[in-house]
């Protein structure tokens, strides 16, 4: 029996409000959520705890023998287990935002990865998010969408982000961060950040996070009404 699933890729720079715009939209479509930068955030994490230099390929490429990233969903909330542990909470410090951006442009990290997002969607109907989801991990999902924001709103949201949960940082080290991972994710030559042909641009600058989930829900939903089902 074919099972019929859909998936919807959204992609964007740091800070585009991606994750939270595509719980909130997987929830309202009952779709499963996939973070894909959890899993790069997790190899950042673990090269870290292994004491390497997360732009060391030769390194980081030896290390990944010895790591194993695994995705569980608990009540519908995606886990991201490191060697069996979970650390979904420490993979979101600053520091490690960084090791994971320049992991991530390493190709046999990119590689290590790839079957694990894939089978995710062959299964299950997804909203995945990351950087290459529309244009490499998932070049057939139903519905693209590219999210942006002018980097200063970004880095305001991350900022205040980070303030709640009682990070030490500053505004202008987060907007310095922003920046640097754009230009990481933007210039890496395997994968890199750039908006499918075939994408749908919605950039929320200036509009609520209430009215950039609406604007991504109908675009998809819309979308979706107008494939014919075989
Ligand atoms: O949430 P935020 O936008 O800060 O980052 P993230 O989605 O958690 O991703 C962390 C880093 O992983 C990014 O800066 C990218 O370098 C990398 N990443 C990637 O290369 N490809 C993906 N599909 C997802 C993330």
């Amino acid at each position: 029996m074919v099972i019929l699933v859909k998936a919807i890729a959204i992609d964007g720079p740091a800070g585009a409000g991606k994750s939270t715009i595509a719980r909130a939209v997987a929830q309202a479509m009952g779709y499963i959520y996939v973070d894909t930068g959890a899993l790069y955030r997790a190899i950042g994490l673990g090269v870290c705890l292994l004491g390497l230099d997360p732009h060391n390929e030769k390194d980081v490429t030896d290390a990944l023998d010895s790591i194993t990233v695994t995705l569980r969903f608990v009540e519908g909330e995606q886990r991201v287990f490191l060697n069996g542990h979970d650390v979904s909470g420490e993979i979101r410090q600053p520091q490690i935002s960084m090791a994971a951006s320049q992991v991530a442009s390493i190709g046999a990290v990119r590689e290590f990865l790839f079957s694990l997002q894939k089978d995710m969607a062959k299964k299950n109907n997804v909203v995945m998010d990351g950087r290459d989801i529309g244009t490499v991990v998932l070049p057939q999902a139903d519905v693209k969408i590219f999210l942006t924001a002018s980097p200063e709103e970004r880095a305001q949201r991350r900022y205040d982000e980070l303030m709640l949960k009682g990070e030490k940082t500053t505004y202008e080290e987060v907007l310095a961060d922003v920046k640097q991972r754009d230009y990481n994710d933007t210039h890496r030559d395997i994968s890199p950040l750039r908006q499918a042909q075939d994408a749908i641009l919605v950039d929320t600058t200036g509009i609520t996070l209430e009215q950039s989930i609406q604007k991504v829900h109908d675009t998809a939903v819309q979308k979706l009404s107008t494939q014919t089902s075989c």
